[in-house]
C-alpha cells in the first residue's frame, strides 16, 4: 500500500477542515433563515402620475402571499417599502435604503424604467434578487440582464410591436407616435414603429414631451395638421386619462383612430368614461379574459380590496407567484441561489393572463391579447400576437 507523506496529509486536513467550516456556515445561515422572516422590499412610486400603479402591484402581491396563509415557502413575509416617485435621480440612493440599511432578500420594483435602470444595476453590483412588476425598460432582460434579475410584466418592445402589427394590418399608412421622451415611451414607439413598417406603413413623426408633463394642445395640434391615417400614444396612469380626455376634446378621434399599449387604458377608464368607449390597444391581460384562472382572482382581488383589479395587480400577484416558485424549490432557504433562481425561471406561472414562461433573459414569453374598452373594461377580442418572446437584444446569458 501506498504511504501518504506528512505533508499532504496536513493539506488534506487543513482542506477537510476548511471544507467542514464552509458547510457548517452555509448551514448555519440556513438554519438563522428557516425561522427568521423573508424581507421583501417595495419599491414602488406611490406618489405622482404613477401611484395607483404602485399601489396596484402592492396589492396584487400581498394578495397571493395572504392566498398562502401569510407565507410563502412556510416563510412569514415582512414588508419593506420605499416611495420612489417615478424619479430616476433618486433611484440609486432609494434602492439602497432597501439593499443597505434593511438588508431585504429580495426587491420587488418598479413601474418607470428610468428609475428601473438603476435598480437593475444596484441588484447587479450588490447580487440582490430583484423582481421587476412593471417596468419595460428593454435593456433589462436584454444586454443589462442577469441570473438574479426576472421581470413579471413585459419588456417596451412586446405591447408596441403588437399594436404596430394590427395597426398595419387594419389599413393605416401613415401614423404618428406621441410620448413621455424616456425609455418606457421611446422603447414603446420604436416597437411600434419596426412592426407598422414591416407591415407596409410609414411612421412620419415622433412627438414626445418631458415625463409626466401632461401640455398636450401644441402636440395635438400638429398632429390635426399632418392628418395621420392613426396615432400611437403611450401614456399610462393620471398622465393617459389627460391624454385620453384631451384628443378626443380636441375632436380628433372623430377622423384619427388612437391606438396605444393597453397602459393608455388600463386602470384610468372610472376616470376616462365616454372619452375611451370603443378605443383599441394591445396587452398581455384582458379584464374580461372568461377562465377560472382569472374569474377567481378577479373575485379574490375584488372581495379584498372593494376594488377592480387591472393589469397592474396581475404582475404584482404574478410577481409574488414568481418568487413562491423559486423559494419553493429551495424550501426557503437562500443560501441555495443558483437552484432558487433556476426555479424562479424554469417554473410555469399560472397567471389570471393565462399560462406563460420566462424567457432565458428571465422576460415573460406571453400571448399580447388586441383589447378593446366597453364600459369600465378592457375586453378581449383576439390574440394579436401569439406567445410573443422578446428579441432580448444584447443578453448574454
Ligand atoms: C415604464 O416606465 O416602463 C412603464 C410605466 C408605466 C406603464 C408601462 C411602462
Amino acid at each position: 500500500m501506498q504511504k501518504t507523506a506528512p505533508s499532504s496529509m496536513k493539506r488534506i486536513a487543513r482542506i477537510t477542515a476548511l471544507a467542514f467550516a464552509a458547510l457548517t456556515t452555509v448551514g448555519a445561515q440556513a438554519q438563522a433563515q428557516a425561522g427568521a422572516p423573508l424581507k421583501v422590499g417595495f419599491m414602488l412610486p406611490y406618489t405622482g402620475t404613477y401611484a395607483s400603479l404602485g399601489n396596484m402591484i402592492e396589492s396584487g402581491f400581498k394578495l397571493y402571499v395572504q392566498e398562502h396563509g401569510g407565507k410563502l415557502a412556510g416563510r412569514e413575509i415582512q414588508y419593506f417599502k420605499v416611495d420612489d416617485e417615478s424619479e430616476p435621480s433618486k433611484a440609486t440612493d432609494n434602492v439602497n435604503k432597501l439593499i443597505k440599511r434593511d438588508n431585504v432578500d429580495v426587491l420587488v420594483g418598479t413601474v418607470h424604467s428610468g428609475v428601473a435602470l438603476a435598480m437593475a444595476k444596484a441588484a447587479k453590483d450588490n447580487n440582490t434578487l430583484l423582481i421587476i412588476p412593471n417596468a419595460g425598460a428593454d435593456a433589462i432582460t436584454g444586454a443589462m440582464c442577469g441570473p438574479n434579475i426576472v421581470r413579471s410584466s413585459f419588456s417596451n418592445w412586446q405591447p408596441a410591436f403588437a399594436m404596430g402589427k394590427v395597426a398595419a394590418e387594419k389599413g393605416a399608412k401613415k401614423a404618428i407616435t406621441i410620448t413621455w421622451n424616456y425609455a418606457a415611451g421611446n422603447e414603446s414607439a420604436k416597437g411600434f414603429t419596426e412592426a407598422f413598417e414591416k407591415g407596409g406603413g410609414k411612421v412620419v413623426k415622433d412627438l414626445t414631451l418631458p415625463f409626466p408633463g401632461v401640455e398636450f394642445q401644441a402636440l395635438l395640434t400638429e398632429i390635426a395638421a399632418q392628418k395621420p391615417d392613426a396615432v400611437y400614444a403611450f401614456f399610462a396612469g393620471g398622465g393617459a386619462v389627460k391624454f385620453v380626455k384631451d384628443y378626443v376634446a380636441a375632436g380628433l378621434n372623430k377622423t384619427i383612430p388612437l391606438y396605444g399599449p393597453g397602459f393608455l387604458t388600463d386602470g384610468t377608464l372610472e376616470a376616462q368614461g365616454a372619452a375611451a368607449q370603443g378605443m383599441l390597444t394591445t396587452l398581455h391581460y384582458a379584464d374580461n379574459l372568461d377562465t377560472p384562472r382569472n374569474n377567481a382572482f378577479r373575485k379574490s382581488f375584488a372581495l379584498t380590496y372593494k376594488a377592480n383589479a387591472d393589469v397592474y395587480a396581475v404582475q404584482g400577484y404574478d410577481a409574488a407567484q414568481i418568487l413562491a416558485a423559486g423559494l419553493n424549490a429551495v424550501k426557503g432557504d437562500l443560501t441555495q441561489r443558483d437552484a432558487l433562481t433556476a426555479a424562479m425561471r424554469k417554473t410555469p406561472v399560472d397567471s389570471p393572463r393565462g399560462k406563460f414562461t420566462l424567457s432565458a433573459a428571465g422576460n415573460p414569453v406571453q400571448d399580447i391579447y388586441l383589447r378593446e374598452v366597453k364600459g369600465i373594461n378592457n375586453e378581449y377580442r383576439a390574440i394579436a400576437v401569439k406567445a410573443l418572446a422578446d428579441p432580448a437584444r444584447g443578453c448574454k446569458l
